[in-house]
């Protein structure tokens, strides 16, 4: 079978076969725990669009859908976790059960700021459902309580997670061969 970028990847971790069965679990288990209730969807941009989307349709109760983007603190090298929202909710979250849906989880500062900033609008309660978690890379601790995939301290791309923009439209979870990040002269190639 042919893989998109099947040139620029070093192995695929996850098929889209597995991950459509992963979220279908996830969807369903959320499902059954808000059991009679709404739950206001909060997507971060860009990377979640993929999950989001899919999720939602695994989701058997209720859902409204809002979008959020948050600026990135900086270099990999930061620690001050600063992060700041380059666009805000639509919709007032206020007694909502709010359900924060990322891509990956990698130091835990976008989370736990995000996590910290919902908490701050009165919602009903806060959760956190994250496609994949890259535990070596943490620096404080985030609490998902519905997690896709661990994924090794690799370069992973695709279902969302690019380099450079590219391989959002991956359907698989891949690792990105090393030469293609790392090196000065090799441009990503189609
Ligand atoms: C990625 C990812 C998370 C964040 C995780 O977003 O989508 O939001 O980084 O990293 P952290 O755990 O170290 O905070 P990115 O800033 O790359 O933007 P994108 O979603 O548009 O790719």
């Amino acid at each position: 079978m042919t893989v998109m970028y099947q040139d620029d990847l070093k192995t695929v971790l996850y098929t889209e076969a597995e991950i459509a069965a992963r979220v279908a679990e996830l969807g369903a288990r959320i499902s059954r725990d808000y059991e009679g209730k709404s739950i206001a969807l909060v997507g971060v941009l860009n990377g979640a669009v993929v999950f989001l989307a899919d999720l939602m349709r695994a989701i058997t109760v209720p859902v409204h859908v809002d979008m959020v983007a948050i600026s990135s603190y900086g270099s990999y090298s930061s620690t001050s976790g600063v992060a700041r929202i380059m666009k805000d909710l639509d919709n007032s979250v206020e007694s909502q059960h709010v359900l924060i849906v990322e891509d990956i989880v990698d130091t835990g500062l976008t989370l736990n700021y995000l996590v910290d900033y919902m908490r701050a609008r009165n919602p009903a309660s806060v959760k956190v459902a994250a496609m994949l978690s890259k535990p070596s890379q943490h620096r404080v601790k985030v609490q998902v309580d519905y997690l896709g995939f661990e994924v090794p301290d690799e370069f992973v791309v695709g279902y969302g997670l690019d380099f450079a923009q590219r391989y959002r439209n991956l359907p698989c979870i891949a690792v990105l061969k090393p030469e293609i990040y790392a090196g000065p002269d090799t441009p990503p190639t189609l």
